[in-house]
C-alpha cells in the first residue's frame, strides 16, 4: 500500500490513522519517496501554537519548480503542461509542454533577474489569466523571489495597499484583460495604484490586448522584447523548506488585508499529495480548475499541485457565460477534461440557465467533479450531480482556506460515499476539533461547533506578512493549543463533517472572501456617511450577498438616495473591486449597539435574512428603539 495514493475506503482509514499517530513519519515517507530534495531534512517537524511557531522539513534544501517541471522533463517533456484556453473561442488554444514550459519559465526567471529581482524579494503579479501569470509565478519560485499575486479585480487602492504592505520592488501586468466581451485596461490601475507606492523600482507589461498604454520611461517594460533576449537556462536557487514562497492576501475582519504568508517545502508536500488523492489524477489525463491564480484555488491547484504531479492543467482565460453560458462545457467536450474543479456560485449561475447549454455537449470524459469556496447547496449539488456528471462523476467537496493552503477536508472519490452538503473527512494529517463556546472541544459525533485543528499540518501559513501578532491574534487566541478557523461546522453519526459557515465577520460572497470591515471603511469615506455596518443574507446565486446599514450625516439627509446609493457602490468599487458591491443598502437612523459601543451584527444579519422571530434579548442594548425602526423600513 502506497501511502502517496488512497484507492479505498478502508484505506483511507488505515492511512489516515497511520497519519495521526505518527505524523512526522507519515508526512517524511511522502516526502521522501514523491520529490526531490537537493537535501533531506534534520527534522521533520518542530512546532509550537502558543508562539506561535511551525518548521516543517527544517534543514531541507529544494526548488519547488525543479518539483513541478524539471524532474518531468526525461520522462514527460512533450507532455502538455499548460493547456490554455482563451477568452475567445475563436482564438487557437495553447498547448505549452513541460519542455517550453521549462524554457519560458527559465527565460522569465532570467528577465527578472536582469531587473535586479533577487531571492527573498518581493513581485507582485497582477495579470489576468494568461500562461504568463502561471509562468510568472513559477519564474519568481525559481529564483526565490517572493510572489504576490492580486486578483485582476480588484481596485487601484486594493492593489496599492497590497503592493505597500509586502514592499514589492516589481510589478507585473499586461496592457489590459478580456473579460467576456469587455476589456480591463489594467495598466490604467496599475499607473494609478503606483502613484501610491514608492516601493516599486520597475513593471514589467504583457502584451494581450494591444492597446495604446502609456509606458514610463525608466520603469515600465515590455515584456516580450526581454523574453526574446533572454537565456533559457536558469539554475534555479536552492531554498530553504521553511524559505518563504509566496504572500496571498485574504480578508480579515479589520480594514488591512492579511498577507498570508506560505514557505517552500511543506506547501508543496501537501498541495501535491492533496491533488494526487483528491482528484485521483493519472497520467494523460487532463485536469481543469476553473478558479483565477489569482485566488488560492488557483495557486495550489492549478498551477503547484497539479504540475507537481506532471499533470495537464488547463487554464481558462474568460467566464462562463461568454460567448454563452455553455462555454465550461464546450471546453470539457473540447479537451475531453477528466477532473472539473469549480465553485458552487458558478453552478448556481448556470443552472438557472436551459439544461440544453449542458445537454449539447458530450462531457462523458468526466470523471471527477470537485467544489470549493463556500458550502453547496442541496440543490446546486443534485444539478451538479445529474447534469453534468450524469450520475456517474463523483462530486468532492473541498473545504479549505487561503491559510491552509490545501484541501483540508474532502471525499476521495471512488473511496468515500459523498452526501450532498457534506465536505466529508479529513485528509491524511489533519486533526480536527469542534470547540464550543467556552473553549471545550466537543467530543463524540452528532455535535456541532467551531472548526479547529489542533495539530499542524505541511502547507499551513507561516505567519502573516509584517505581523505576527496579527497571526497569533487572528488564528491561535480563541482556543488555547489550536488553529481556530473561523468557521463552524457539524460532525454527523459517523464522523463526516458538513461546513455551516463563518461564526466571524467575514462573509463569502460569490465563493469570494469578503472581511465586512474594509468594505465599511470605503463606505464611511463618503462625506455624507456617519457610520456604516454591513452583513450577509442568503442569495440565490451569489450564496451570500451583501446589505448596507448606513448611517447618514446630516449633509447627507438632504441628498437623492439613489444616487447616494449608486456613489457608495461606486466608493467600494474604487476601494475594494466590483466583487464588494452591496446588493441593498438602507438607510437607517441608528445601529443597534451593546453598551460598550459594538454594532451587535448579530441582529442585523437576522434583519437582512428576513429571520426575525427571535431577535435575542434585545433590552441590554443601548438603543433598543432602533431594532423596531430597521425592521419597518427594511428593503426587500
Ligand atoms: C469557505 C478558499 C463550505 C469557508 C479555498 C472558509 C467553504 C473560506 C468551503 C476560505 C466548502 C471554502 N464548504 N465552506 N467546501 N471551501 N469555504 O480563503 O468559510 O478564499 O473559511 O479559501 O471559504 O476562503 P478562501
Amino acid at each position: 500500500m502506497s501511502n502517496y495514493h488512497i484507492k479505498n475506503l478502508e484505506e483511507y482509514y488505515q492511512i489516515y490513522r497511520k497519519s495521526t499517530r505518527d505524523p512526522e513519519n507519515f508526512w517524511s515517507e511522502v516526502a521522501e519517496e514523491h520529490f526531490l530534495w537537493r537535501r533531506k531534512w534534520d527534522q521533520v517537524l518542530q512546532w509550537d501554537f502558543e508562539k506561535p511557531e511551525v518548521k516543517w522539513f527544517e534543514g531541507a534544501k529544494l526548488n519547488i519548480t525543479e518539483n513541478c517541471i524539471d524532474r518531468h522533463l526525461l520522462t514527460k517533456g512533450d507532455k502538455t503542461a499548460i493547456l490554455w484556453e482563451p477568452n475567445d473561442p475563436a482564438e487557437d488554444a495553447q498547448h505549452i509542454s513541460y519542455q517550453e514550459l521549462y524554457q519560458r519559465v527559465n527565460r522569465f526567471a532570467n528577465v527578472l533577474k536582469s531587473k535586479g529581482i533577487k531571492m527573498g524579494d518581493r513581485v507582485c503579479i497582477y495579470l489576468p489569466m494568461i500562461p504568463e501569470l502561471a509562468i510568472s509565478v513559477l519564474a519568481c519560485a525559481r529564483i526565490g523571489a517572493i510572489h504576490s499575486v492580486v486578483f485582476a479585480g480588484f481596485s487601484s487602492t486594493a492593489l496599492s495597499t497590497r503592493i505597500n504592505d509586502a514592499s514589492c520592488k516589481m510589478v507585473i501586468t499586461s496592457d489590459g484583460s478580456y473579460r467576456g466581451s469587455k476589456t480591463i485596461d489594467l495598466k490604467g490601475i496599475v499607473d494609478e495604484a503606483l502613484e501610491k507606492c514608492e516601493c516599486v523600482e520597475s513593471v514589467l507589461v504583457a502584451k494581450r490586448i494591444n492597446s495604446d498604454i502609456d509606458m514610463k520611461e525608466g520603469r515600465d517594460h515590455w515584456l516580450q522584447p526581454l523574453l526574446d533576449k533572454a537565456d533559457d537556462q536558469c539554475q534555479p536557487e536552492v531554498m530553504d523548506a521553511e524559505d518563504p514562497l509566496f504572500i496571498l492576501y485574504t480578508s480579515g475582519s479589520t480594514g488591512t488585508p492579511k498577507g498570508m504568508l506560505h514557505t517552500c517545502g511543506g506547501y508543496m508536500v501537501y498541495t501535491a499529495y492533496t491533488f494526487k488523492n483528491i482528484f485521483q489524477y493519472k497520467d494523460q489525463e487532463v485536469y481543469w480548475c476553473t478558479a483565477d491564480i489569482g485566488w488560492i484555488t488557483g495557486h495550489s491547484y492549478i498551477v503547484y499541485g497539479p504540475l507537481a504531479n506532471g499533470a495537464t492543467t488547463l487554464m481558462f482565460e474568460g467566464v462562463p457565460s461568454y460567448p454563452d453560458f455553455g462555454r465550461f462545457w464546450e471546453i470539457v467536450e473540447k479537451h475531453k477534461v477528466n477532473q472539473f474543479y469549480t465553485a458552487p456560485t458558478a453552478i448556481r449561475a448556470l443552472a438557472k440557465e436551459k439544461l440544453d447549454y449542458v445537454n449539447k455537449y458530450d462531457l462523458s470524459s468526466l470523471k471527477v467533479l470537485g467544489t470549493v469556496g463556500e458550502p453547496i447547496n442541496e440543490e446546486a449539488w443534485h444539478w451538479y450531480n445529474d447534469n453534468v456528471g450524469k450520475g456517474q462523476a463523483p462530486i468532492v467537496d473541498t473545504w479549505w482556506q487561503t491559510e491552509t493552503g490545501g484541501i483540508m477536508i474532502s471525499p476521495i472519490p471512488y473511496a468515500t460515499p459523498t452526501i450532498p452538503t457534506y465536505a466529508t473527512l479529513p485528509l491524511p494529517g489533519v486533526q480536527l476539533a469542534l470547540m464550543d463556546e467556552k473553549g471545550e472541544e466537543i467530543k463524540g459525533n452528532l455535535v456541532s461547533g467551531r472548526l479547529c485543528v489542533k495539530f499542524p499540518w505541511p502547507s499551513m501559513a507561516r505567519t502573516i506578512w509584517g505581523n505576527h501578532e496579527r497571526y497569533r491574534d487572528t488564528y491561535f487566541s480563541a482556543f488555547k493549543g489550536k488553529y481556530f478557523t473561523g468557521d463552524g461546522a457539524m460532525r454527523d453519526a459517523v464522523g463526516y463533517y458538513r461546513i455551516t459557515g463563518r461564526v466571524d465577520d467575514v462573509v463569502i460572497v460569490s465563493g469570494h472572501n469578503l472581511g465586512t470591515a474594509p468594505i465599511e471603511d470605503a463606505i464611511n469615506e463618503h462625506p455624507a456617511v456617519a457610520e456604516s455596518a454591513i452583513v450577509g443574507f442568503p442569495h440565490e446565486v451569489k450564496g451570500n450577498a451583501l446589505y448596507g446599514f448606513i448611517i447618514l450625516k446630516e449633509v447627507g439627509e438632504t441628498r437623492d438616495r439613489a444616487n447616494l446609493r449608486k456613489e457608495i457602490n461606486q466608493q467600494i468599487t474604487e476601494h475594494i473591486g466590483p466583487i464588494a458591491k452591496l446588493d441593498k443598502i438602507q438607510f437607517v437612523p441608528g445601529l443597534p449597539k451593546t453598551r460598550s459601543g459594538k454594532i451587535m451584527r448579530r441582529i442585523l444579519r437576522k434583519i437582512a435574512s428576513d429571520d426575525t422571530s427571535n431577535l435575542g434579548d434585545i433590552s441590554t442594548l443601548l438603543n433598543p428603539e432602533v431594532v423596531r425602526q430597521i425592521m419597518d423600513e427594511k428593503i426587500d
